[in-house]
């Protein structure tokens, strides 16, 4: 096991996970709410943690893969889709590390919620590559980033400036706001996008 895993693991063994809000991020519900959203298709949830952005898209309709390498998050994910009766059905998990991840053209949409500062800075366009190959031409990245002045982590800090350059080249940014109902420990810290990618070159 890596030390990457065993630090993750770790959280979920001591059963402290402090970047859970217990429940999804009302800004991907507010968004599945709104004329502007996706109504169908296969989402893969990165980086999905306790599954309750995973356990709301069902709730959608939507058909949901949460990925994740940590083994008791998967495990928390996959009752969230017994309990609504979907496993295997239209929940499915991934017990994986994202990076790497073999699926190509294999999603219509990704969700993004507190994957991206959880990685380490330097693979930041790795992580960019690896959404380019798993989402279909024409594919969407769903996003609540959350933006810090913060060098050291998990959590590390980004801009939104730093968000729209890593993403310029391969996507179109067809909305970006600052949320008005982020969690009260998260708010006027977050930028919500949508993405739909353009250039699937890598
Ligand atoms: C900060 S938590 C966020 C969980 C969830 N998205 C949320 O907002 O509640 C980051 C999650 O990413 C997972 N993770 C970190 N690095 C990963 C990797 N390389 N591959 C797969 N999962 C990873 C961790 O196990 C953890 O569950």
């Amino acid at each position: 096991m890596t030390d990457i895993l065993k630090f993750w693991n770790s959280f979920y063994e001591n059963k402290t996970t402090p970047w859970d809000l217990a429940s999804y991020a009302e800004p991907f519900k507010t968004y599945l709410d709104s004329p502007y959203c996706i109504k169908s298709g296969h989402v893969g949830v990165i980086g999905c943690g306790n599954g309750h952005e995973c356990d709301l898209l069902i709730d959608y309709n939507f058909t949901v893969t949460g990925i994740d390498f940590a083994n008791q998050a998967i495990q928390n994910t996959q009752n969230k889709f017994k309990n609504k009766g979907v496993l295997n059905e239209r929940g499915f998990t991934l017990q994986e590390d994202f990076f790497k991840l073999d699926l190509e053209n294999y999603f219509d949409v990704i969700l993004e919620h507190t994957f991206f500062c959880a990685i380490n800075p330097k693979l930041r366009y790795d992580y960019v590559r690896k959404i380019v190959q798993m989402l279909k031409p024409d594919g969407y990245l769903i996003a609540l980033w959350w933006i810090m002045d913060k060098e050291d982590g998990p959590p590390y800090g980004v801009t939104q400036s730093q968000i729209f350059k890593y993403f310029a080249k391969n996507f179109n940014i067809e909305l970006a706001y600052v949320p008005n109902n982020s969690h009260k420990t998260r708010f006027n810290s977050e930028l919500f996008t949508v993405m739909r990618l353009t250039d699937k070159t890598i």
